[in-house]
């Protein structure tokens, strides 16, 4: 007995070649190596035949085998390999559209925005000063006295003039000793936009300004080279501290609830007379006692007082018609509280998995 195996090559390798995917590359194999294949069928001649042919017979199916499972490999490789039908303009209209990533806004920017909102409710303006400014409105013209620590070298960012040529300060000469108004810096407080909004706008007036401002702190979990403020002023002919105590009462009770109570601590800022300190309720623990208030019920958020004199005069204001208040705050230590977030450095580290949870 005899078998025509080039035969069988034959017609598997035309049909294996004429495969357009791997579900026909599947029906050949199955039809030639399968378990009821056509190799196997010639196998299970075997046993009939006389010993001396089944090694011949044997071997050349063996290699037929082997020569079919490449071709059907190589056939599988290259359809593999080809370009899918999509790329020849083929849409698949079942597959899941892709979800576009939505931005928003960074929760500094939120907070920042609930707080000028709250407060343009209440009747002020937002007002932008720059975050490079004069050592005059930073310090002087704010009562802050040349021997007060934070004119250190050490404790603000100073510019030389020759590194931002083309920055010029545009007031008016004032005479500080050896230096000039034209020593520049990064403001280390929002405050000196109390002085550009004077100047902006006649009295009587109310004005929030928000902003980034620079302290050349070592970064920690609390502390950070650059954080934001937001600052609001209010000058007007009979203004008084209890109307500092409403518009600060007003503006926490929509901020952190409304049962939020204010404490005001006596305090001391040059460019306020008299100066206190806010605490606030603390709102997580309901004044019981946790550790956002390290367990004191109090969490301090805000400086504040009536506007010095001087400050006053430094805007262009006459003190004998004019008084005022004035506020600052820090945005990040609002948001830490607010979105329970325990280390500053989240905030400017740009990580999708930090920002995506606001
Ligand atoms: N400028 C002060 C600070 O940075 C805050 C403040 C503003 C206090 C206005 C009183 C009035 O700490």
């Amino acid at each position: 007995m005899s078998v025509d195996y080039s035969y069988i090559a034959a017609e598997a390798k035309s049909q294996i070649e004429a495969a357009s995917d791997k579900a026909a590359i599947e029906g050949l194999r199955i039809k030639y190596l399968g378990r009821k294949g056509v190799l196997q069928d010639h196998m299970a001649k075997i046993p009939e035949l006389a010993p001396e042919e089944r090694r011949a017979y044997g071997s050349g199916l063996n290699d037929l085998k082997n020569n079919i499972s490449a071709w059907l490999a190589e056939k599988e490789a290259a359809l593999g390999v080809a370009a899918p039908p999509s790329a020849a303009g083929y849409v698949d209209v079942t597959l899941p559209g892709k979800k576009p990533v939505l931005g928003r806004l960074h929760p500094l920017t939120q907070v920042e925005g609930q707080i000028c909102d709250i407060f343009c409710r209440l009747g002020f303006k937002v007002f932008k000063g720059p975050e490079v400014e004069t050592e005059h409105n930073n310090f002087v013209a704010l009562n802050i006295p040349l021997e007060h620590p934070s004119r250190d070298a050490f404790d603000t960012f100073y510019i030389k003039k020759c590194q931002v040529s083309g920055v010029r300060c545009q007031e008016k000469a004032h005479d500080i000793g050896n230096m000039t108004q034209e020593t520049l810096l990064l403001r280390s407080h929002t405050s000196p936009a109390q002085i550009r909004a004077m100047k902006a706008a006649e009295p009587p007036m109310a004005v929030i300004m928000p902003g980034r401002v620079y302290r050349p702190d070592a970064v920690d979990a609390s502390h950070s080279f650059m954080f934001h403020q937001v600052e609001g002023i209010a000058v007007d002919a009979q203004i008084r501290f209890s109307d500092l105590k409403g518009v600060l009462i007003a503006f926490a009770r929509e901020m952190f609830g409304k049962d939020t109570k204010l404490r005001f601590r006596p305090s001391f800022f040059p460019f306020t007379e008299p100066s206190a300190e806010v605490d606030i309720s603390c709102f997580l623990c309901k004044a019981k006692g946790c550790p956002a208030c390290k367990k004191s019920g109090w969490i301090e958020i805000l400086g504040c007082g009536m506007m010095h004199p001087h400050v006053l005069r430094s805007g262009g204001y006459d003190t004998k018609k004019w008084r005022g208040f004035a506020f600052g705050m820090g945005v990040e230590r609002i948001a830490m509280l607010k979105f329970g977030v325990n280390d500053i450095r989240l905030f400017f580290e740009n990580d999708m998995r930090f920002l995506e949870q606001f």
